[in-house]
């Protein structure tokens, strides 16, 4: 359902470029609310164009970046009610072959950035008397999967941020939430597919029936627009009683 509940509400958006990110943004958009695409892809331009929301490139694992994407929007903005931290990417290897430096920087993209984005948008939250911090994080958030070592840290770690900070915001009305995806179809799927296809030397096909989608109930991929539905809701008066949760979305992935 679209109405334009999000009007006069300001949206920062990570990682809006392409695939969930990119359907959230225009979902808040399409709420009426003035969105903020943050991305390290100049992609993000004309998805801020198409939304008319407005683009700040910029490397979440840079701590300049960080602060500088909530400096602009609020420079230009004045303020910032929704906050939705969602850029990550995936990389699939043994943890005796893991690069470190891979490790270093899927920590500070997926944990250190929204741990940073959250304490700049905070003050201006908190003064409003209403904030929504939304996590983007994994069924990897609640249960690990071989291979996997930065990325199932990095979501599991999030859901610990999204837990302390759900505490200190309650008084403020600012509510904290993670959600927790099985495999959404967007390019960071489409390239874990041929990684793991790679890695096992079995077709795609296979990688998808036999291996992603095994642990499901239901057996089907997650589309972007569905978890931006979602994240809308959060965001409407009803979506208010949540928070401090970690928001399995996952048809039936973990649920074994
Ligand atoms: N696709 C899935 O199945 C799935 C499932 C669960 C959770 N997630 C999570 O959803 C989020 C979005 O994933 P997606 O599938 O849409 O991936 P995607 O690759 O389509 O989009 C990720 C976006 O993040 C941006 N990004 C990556 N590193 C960045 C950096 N250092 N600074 C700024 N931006 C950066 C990329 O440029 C890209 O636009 C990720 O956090 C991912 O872990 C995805």
């Amino acid at each position: 359902m679209t109405g334009k509940n999000l009007a006069g509400k300001v949206a920062v958006v990570t990682g809006a470029a392409s695939g969930v990110g990119k359907s959230i943004a225009e979902r808040l958009a399409a709420e009426g609310a003035r969105v903020v695409v943050a991305d390290i892809s100049a992609g993000g331009a004309q998805v801020a164009q198409d939304i008319g929301g407005f683009f700040i490139q910029g490397d979440s694992s840079r701590r300049a970046d960080c602060r500088k994407l909530i400096d602009e929007t609020l420079a230009r903005y004045r303020t910032i009610h929704i906050l939705v931290n969602n850029a990550g990417f995936q990389h699939v290897s043994p943890i005796e072959d893991f690069p470190e430096d891979i490790w270093d920087n899927m920590i500070a993209v997926m944990l250190t950035a929204p741990f940073l984005l959250t304490r700049y948008a905070w003050p201006a939250m908190k003064t409003q008397r209403w904030g929504r911090v939304i996590n983007i994080s994994s069924i990897h958030g609640q249960v690990a999967s071989p291979h996997k070592a930065g990325y199932v840290s990095a979501k599991h770690g999030l859901i610990g941020l999204t837990r302390t900070a759900a505490l200190e915001g309650g008084p403020f009305g600012i509510t904290v939430n993670a959600i927790c995806p099985a495999y959404v179809r967007t390019p960071l799927v489409n390239s874990q597919i041929a990684d793991q296809a790679r890695t096992r030397g079995i077709p795609t096909e296979e990688v998808i029936e036999k291996i992603m989608l095994e642990p499901a109930a239901v057996k089907r991929l997650i589309e972007p627009e569905e978890v931006a539905e979602f994240v809308a809701y959060l965001c409407s008066p009803p979506g208010g009683v949540f928070t401090g949760a970690a928001l399995s979305m996952d048809l039936g992935w973990t649920a074994r």
